[in-house]
């Protein structure tokens, strides 16, 4: 089934909140100049009905909207780890929080890394809708891309020497992540300097 059959007429409610936090999103990339790029997604009925079934609810759309809080999700890819937290700051003056998960303190120990936030988004219709914004550097979404993709491989035989590069790959990341930070800091600092010969 197709997202716009699945939600029905709460589609276009999710679908204005999605556009409002891309608005807000949008602007703080435009003022900031720190956001490498921006996605959205509305959670497929597949998913939804998997996550509702888990939890023991039926796969209604109804459901959905009552127990998920990710089914607008929003995902921010930026370029240094200070500017995920100047943007997670950003839009928290923004938008009501109502949960943080910061992944990149408190790393998962499979090496996951991201700062997660769930935000109520008003809409027009009178609705509140509960958004799922992830924050990541550039390394930290291509290592998660990569992480997601072979969860699907059916076949791994070497299943824990994966696991362990995988972990031992989003560590050396995140080194470099902080390499990455210093070297910006450095340069800002010595561009600011008046060389008087
Ligand atoms: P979900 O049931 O997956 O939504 O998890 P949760 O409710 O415990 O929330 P959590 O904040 O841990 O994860 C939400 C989302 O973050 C996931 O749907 C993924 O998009 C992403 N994520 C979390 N952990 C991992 C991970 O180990 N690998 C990858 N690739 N993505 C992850
Ligand atoms: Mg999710």
């Amino acid at each position: 089934m197709d997202t716009t059959t699945f939600y029905g007429d709460h589609h276009v409610i999710l679908e204005e909140a999605t556009q409002t936090i891309l608005t807000i999103c949008q602007q703080i990339k435009t003022e900031k100049n720190c956001i490498e790029h921006i996605n959205s997604r509305l959670k497929s009925p597949a998913s939804v009905e998997k996550k509702l079934c888990k939890h023991g609810h039926c796969a209604t759309p109804e459901a959905a909207i009552a127990h998920l809080t990710d089914l607008v999700g929003i995902r921010l890819v930026c370029r240094f780890i200070c500017d995920i937290y100047t943007v997670a700051e950003l839009l928290q003056s923004q938008c009501h929080v109502v949960t943080v998960k910061d992944y990149i303190a408190n790393p998962k120990p499979n090496g996951y890394r991201s700062y997660h936030m769930i935000l109520m988004v008003p809409t027009t219709h009178g609705h509140t809708v509960a958004v799922e914004v992830q924050l990541r550097t550039i390394s930290q979404d291509a290592w998660a891309c990569l992480e997601h993709q072979l969860k699907y491989k059916k076949e791994i035989h070497a299943e824990r020497l994966v696991r362990e590069e995988l972990k031992r790959c989003a560590d050396d990341l995140a080194s470099t992540d902080l390499c990455m930070q210093t070297l910006r800091e450095f340069i800002d600092m010595d561009s600011h300097i008046v060389w008087d010969g």
